[in-house]
């Protein structure tokens, strides 16, 4: 009888987590008797909550493990906590345990493990070069939410934020931290950087673990001292109009950086290094501090994963975080006058991963962490042509009319620095020539009085 009956359970927990009301009508027992079957399966049922909302779950093998995953974060000094427990149930569900005493029963992945799934360029050789040790699809686009949790779990030492999934990631990052390589000086950057993209491409450093389509490896360099953690994007060796259009790119995306400074907001700061036909845009981490230190934080996406809200356009999203009192109002305005900006360069990859946020008062509020990955992509080469590109930024909401001076006037000066910088390839300083006096005339017409 009792074989028969926790049969029934695992049947019923095996589509979902159940509290036990759910569980004594579907069993048709009494609740003694439920409390008898559930601790004669205490072994394998997770107990979640206390009191009356207490809910029963059956975990969920994923590949070789049992489908519980400690998670750990890294501080300032680079000392690793628990932060809390992950587990897997039947049906797709997951059991947080926070260390700081949360616990939740989500529906899928938490929001705020999402960033750490991997991603973009770097993740693609890595499927394919790891596919056979962790037994994995070789295309990263046939994974599925398990494989990638499970990818995370194995080598997830070195992801964005501070946070890491899973044992064998704890141990990967005490390794990586044994082993690493003296800091670069700053004057070898100019050799050694062409080194370091040969070899990402070669898929012999770990570049899997920033997301993000442009080719790019970090480093960590020594400034004046210091060591400082760096995302280096590069643009192809190769002389061609291709190579040359990605390099364009990459200077303008420097200067769209600096402009932004210029107009009083903070964005990630960058150093240019042009070697040979080849640029190198590196960027300074905000999630690093010295050697070791991780700082939090978030992409606007998970964020956006958590309210359950559209990914819909960063107007709409400042709007909604600031009505939620997630942000404040100048991180709002901010994020209005980023996309008003992105729009006016030519920005058009203005997806939820390309802001980031910086949790504060236990993730009840975030401030947005400085702007970056701000380049006019409309130019940029599609299957290894350069396609004619007309520059025609949207019409301005109503709801951002208040940014568009600051904006402009910050488009403008981007357009104007990047039409006479001789890193640019003559061709397309004409473009951002062009695209000055267009937002110049602009700037006569008739507009909204805010
Ligand atoms: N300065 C920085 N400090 C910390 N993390 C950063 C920084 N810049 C970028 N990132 C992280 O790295 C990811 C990739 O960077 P970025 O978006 O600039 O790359 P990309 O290849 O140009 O991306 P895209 O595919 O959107 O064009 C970002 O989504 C963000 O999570
Ligand atoms: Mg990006």
């Amino acid at each position: 009888m009792r074989e028969k009956q926790q049969q029934e359970l695992r049947q019923l927990l095996s589509d979902k987590a159940h509290s036990s009301r759910d569980l004594i009508h579907g069993l048709n027992v009494s609740q003694p008797t439920l409390s008898r079957l559930i601790n004669s399966m205490k072994n394998e049922i997770v107990v979640m909550g206390k009191g009356r909302s207490t809910c029963y779950g059956l975990p969920r093998a994923i590949h070789d493990s049992n489908g519980r995953f400690p998670v750990y974060s890294i501080d300032p000094r680079g000392d690793a906590t628990l932060y809390g427990n992950l587990t897997a149930l039947q049906g797709g569900q997951y059991w947080w345990e926070g260390t700081d005493g949360n616990e939740e029963l989500f529906s899928g992945q938490p929001w705020f493990l999402l960033d750490l799934q991997l991603s973009g360029f770097g993740a693609r050789s890595f499927a394919y070069r790891r596919s056979e040790l962790l037994k994995l699809p070789r295309k990263l686009a046939d994974w599925s939410e398990d494989d990638m949790l499970y990818a995370t779990s194995k080598c997830g030492e070195d992801r964005i934020g501070n946070l890491l999934v899973g044992e064998d990631s704890l141990s990967g990052y005490f390794k990586c931290a044994r082993e690493m390589p003296p800091a670069i000086e700053l004057d070898s950057c100019n050799w050694k950087y062409p080194q370091l993209a040969q070899k990402t491409l070669a898929g012999e450093m770990n570049s899997a673990q920033i997301g993000g389509e442009q080719p790019k490896f970090s480093a960590c360099i020594d400034d004046k001292g210091t060591p400082c953690h760096m995302i280096v994007k590069f643009s192809p060796a190769v002389d061609s109009n291709e190579a040359q259009r990605y390099s364009d790119l990459l200077v303008c995306e420097h200067l769209a950086l600096e402009a932004i400074r210029l107009s009083g907001f903070s964005s990630a700061r960058s150093r240019l290094i042009i070697a040979g036909s080849q640029a190198f845009l590196a960027l300074k981490r905000f999630d690093r501090r010295g050697a070791l230190g991780r700082l939090p934080m978030i992409s606007l996406r998970a964020l956006h994963a958590r309210l359950q809200a559209p990914y819909d356009n960063w107007i709409d999203a400042a709007i909604r975080l600031e009505q939620a009192d997630l942000i404040n109002r100048e991180d709002s305005r901010r994020l209005r006058w980023f996309s008003l900006f992105s729009d006016l360069i030519g920005n058009t990859n203005q997806h939820f991963g390309n802001i980031s946020l910086i949790p504060h008062k236990n993730n009840n509020c975030y401030l947005l962490a400085p702007l970056y990955g701000a380049r006019p992509t409309l130019y940029e080469p599609v299957a290894g042509e350069i396609p004619i590109r007309l520059f025609t930024p949207p019409p301005v909401r109503n709801d951002a009319a208040a940014e568009l001076p600051s904006a402009l006037e910050t488009a403008i000066l981007f357009w104007k620095s990047a039409a006479v910088d001789e890193r640019i390839s003559a061709d397309f300083r004409q473009i951002c020539y062009e695209n000055c006096e267009l937002l110049k005339l602009s700037t006569h017409s008739p507009r909204l009085l805010v």
